[in-house]
C-alpha cells in the first residue's frame, strides 16, 4: 500500500517524542497500521531552533496551512486556540484525519471540530487530551457505552500533582516545584492554565461530555486552582494525617423533583492519607469511574510528559491510519455539536 502522509504540527515536548518514537520502529508501525506512515513535514513557529537528533531538519516547515493540505493525517501537538483551530478545520475540510492532544481547544470548540469531521467523513481522535498515557477516552466512549456512568473523579493534572507532592514530601516551595514541572515537560506553555485549574477543568469538560453523552463547555466547570495553597496549608494537612490534592469531579446529580443535571468541578481537597488518591505522586494521574453495572473502575498512570503523551497520540495514529487503509471510522462524536449545553449544577 501507498504510504500515508503524516503532518506533525508542533515539535515541542510531545511532538518531538511522537517523531522519535515513530522513527524508531517504522516497520512495526506499517505492520500495525496497514501502510507505512511517512512524516512529510513538521510545522513549527521558529524554524531555526535546534530540535535534537530525532527531528530531521529538512522536514521542518513554517508554512503550516500548505503542509496540512498535503497530508492524509494531521497530528496537532502545537496547543493553543489559534492557529490550531483553523488548521484542524482546514485539515478536516481537505479530507485529512486529525489527532489532537489539545484539551484547551476541545473544551471550547470540540463540537464544531467533531461536526466538521463528521461532515467530511474523517476521524478526529484525542486520547492524549486527558490524562496523558492513560487510556480513558476510549474506555468511556466505547467500552462503557452500554453502562450508565454516575461519576468520574480523580487527579487529571500532572503539574499540580507534582507541585503538591513535592511540597508535601520534600518541603519544596511552590515556585521551585513549578519550575521543575516545567523543566520536566509537564506544564502547559503558559503554566497558569495548570496552577489555576483551567487545564483540569478542560479535561473535566471532555470527561463529562463523554461520560454523560452531553455537551459540557469549559465555562460550565466550576474551578479553583492551587495558587492559594501555601507550605503552611500543606503542613497543616500533614498534621491532620491528610494530603492536599487537586481533584476533578464530574457527576450526575438528581434534584428533589427527580430532574437530572451534571455537576463538573475542580478544586483542592484535603484527602486522608489512607485514601487511594493520596498516594498518587509526582505527575501521575488516577481516575475513578463509577458506573451502574460495572461498579468502580480505577485508571492510573503517567498523566503528563513527552513520551507518555506520545504513546496516546501514536495509539490514535495507528487507529486512524487503519481506518483510512481498511475503511471504517472512529465513533461519531458530531452529536455533541447538536446538543444544548448540559444543565449544570456546580456544587
Ligand atoms: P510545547 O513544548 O510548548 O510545544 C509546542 C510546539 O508547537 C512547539 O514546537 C512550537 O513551535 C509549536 N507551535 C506553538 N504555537 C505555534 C504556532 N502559532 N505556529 C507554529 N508552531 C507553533 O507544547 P507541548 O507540551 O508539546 O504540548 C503540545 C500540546 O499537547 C498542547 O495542546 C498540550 O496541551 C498538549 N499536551 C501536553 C502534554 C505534556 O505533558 N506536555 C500532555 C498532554 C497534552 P516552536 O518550537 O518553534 O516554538
Ligand atoms: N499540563 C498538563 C498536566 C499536561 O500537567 O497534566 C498533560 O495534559
Amino acid at each position: 500500500p501507498q504510504p500515508l502522509k503524516i503532518a506533525v504540527l508542533g515539535a515541542g515536548t510531545v511532538g518531538t517524542d511522537v517523531i522519535r518514537l515513530l522513527g524508531q520502529h517504522p516497520k512495526d508501525f506499517a505492520h500495525r497500521a496497514g501502510a507505512p506512515l511517512e512524516i512529510i513535514g513538521i510545522g513549527v513557529r521558529d524554524s531555526s531552533k535546534d530540535r535534537g537528533p530525532h527531528v530531521d531538519r529538512s522536514l521542518i516547515r513554517d508554512d503550516l496551512e500548505a503542509l496540512v493540505e498535503e497530508a492524509d493525517i494531521v497530528v496537532e501537538v502545537m496547543g493553543g486556540q489559534e492557529p490550531a483551530r483553523s488548521l484542524i478545520l482546514h485539515a478536516l475540510e481537505n479530507g485529512a484525519s486529525v489527532i489532537t492532544a489539545n484539551k484547551a481547544l476541545l473544551a471550547t470548540d470540540g463540537p464544531a471540530l467533531y461536526e466538521a469531521a463528521d461532515r467530511h467523513g474523517v476521524d478526529i481522535s484525542f486520547e492524549a487530551a486527558v490524562a496523558g498515557a492513560i487510556p480513558l477516552i476510549r474506555p468511556l466512549r466505547d467500552s462503557l457505552a452500554g453502562d450508565r456512568i454516575e461519576r468520574v473523579l480523580g487527579i487529571v493534572n500532572g503539574t499540580t500533582n507534582y507541585i503538591l507532592d513535592a511540597m508535601t514530601r520534600t518541603g519544596q516551595s511552590f515556585d521551585d516545584a513549578l519550575a521543575d514541572a516545567q523543566r520536566l515537560g509537564y506544564a502547559e506553555a503558559d503554566p497558569t492554565a495548570d496552577v489555576e485549574g483551567q487545564d483540569a477543568a478542560a479535561k473535566a469538560s471532555i470527561l463529562a461530555s463523554l461520560a454523560f453523552h452531553s455537551r459540557v463547555h469549559l465555562d460550565d466547570v466550576f474551578l479553583e486552582g492551587i495558587t492559594r495553597i501555601s507550605s503552611d496549608d500543606v503542613a497543616a494537612a500533614e498534621r491532620l494525617g491528610r494530603v492536599i490534592k487537586l481533584l476533578s469531579v464530574v457527576e450526575r446529580v438528581t434534584g428533589e423533583d427527580g430532574s437530572e443535571a451534571i455537576s463538573a468541578r475542580v478544586y483542592p481537597v484535603m484527602l486522608p492519607n489512607a485514601h487511594p488518591l493520596a498516594s498518587v505522586g509526582e505527575a501521575f494521574n488516577a481516575v475513578f469511574v463509577e458506573a451502574e453495572a460495572a461498579g468502580e473502575l480505577m485508571f492510573y498512570g503517567q498523566g503528563a510528559g513527552g513520551a507518555p503523551t506520545a504513546s496516546a497520540v501514536l495509539g490514535d495514529l495507528v487507529s486512524v491510519a487503519r481506518n483510512r487503509v481498511f475503511g471504517g471510522k472512529e465513533p461519531d462524536e458530531s452529536f455533541y455539536a447538536k446538543l444544548p449545553t448540559a444543565g449544570l449544577d456546580a456544587l
